[in-house]
């Protein structure tokens, strides 16, 4: 029997509820250039990829949840239907990875982060965003999810840098603004 899965359930809804066009504060972080490929791994609706494809048309969404996928696809963005934890791309298939409000929703979070890193290509950049537990909304919000029954494991921003413990690593860092944090990883490349 198929699982249930509540992005199944609002991906009708998401981008009324969410905001089609809200600002992404993600631009800041990942140097996206119009040469560069673009994986966003759990980008759902488009709602974070339809404003990326404005820098560089070499996007593609991976997500678990078709009716999610279905809303991205009528906004004319590529998309593929795969899990976090075993993504159907060779290794160092994309300069940019991205996943925005997913990381607390994912199964397995140790295997997602290796598969975005493997994914990767020495020299490319991957970026984590992720709602701060520190912050008192975000604290009531998993509170909510908790709930509503939805299997989120929100991790502090600096467990989900511990968990980040690639070899090959140029750098690592973390910034946080507004109950909001992001962990940008960038992949050595041996050969520049
Ligand atoms: C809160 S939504 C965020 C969507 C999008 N990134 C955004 O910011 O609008 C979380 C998304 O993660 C997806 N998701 C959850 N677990 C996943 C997994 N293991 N693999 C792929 N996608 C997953 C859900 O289907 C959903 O589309």
């Amino acid at each position: 029997m198929a699982k249930f899965d509540h992005f199944n359930v609002i991906g009708p809804i998401y981008d009324w509820v969410f905001g089609r066009n809200a600002t992404l504060s993600i631009h800041k972080f990942i140097d996206l250039e119009p040469h560069h490929t673009l994986l966003d791994v759990g980008g759902g609706t488009g709602r974070v990829t339809s404003q990326l494809i404005t820098i560089t048309p070499n996007a593609i969404i991976a997500d678990s949840a078709m009716k999610m996928l279905q809303i991205a696809e009528k906004k004319g963005l590529s998309v593929i239907n795969a899990e976090s934890e075993k993504l159907p791309f060779l290794d160092g298939s994309f300069d940019r990875v991205i996943m925005v409000d997913v990381f607390h929703h994912v199964a397995d979070q140790q295997r997602t982060l290796d598969e975005i890193w493997r994914t990767l290509r020495p020299g490319g950049k991957m970026v984590i965003e992720e709602p701060n537990i520190h912050n008192w909304v975000v604290k009531l919000i998993a509170l909510g999810e908790k709930l509503l029954l939805m299997r989120s494991h929100f991790r502090r921003p600096q467990e989900i840098i511990d968990m980040c413990d690639f070899e090959g690593i140029q750098k690592l860092a973390l910034h946080k603004e507004d109950g909001i944090a992001w962990v940008i990883v960038d992949k050595g490349n041996p050969n520049p």
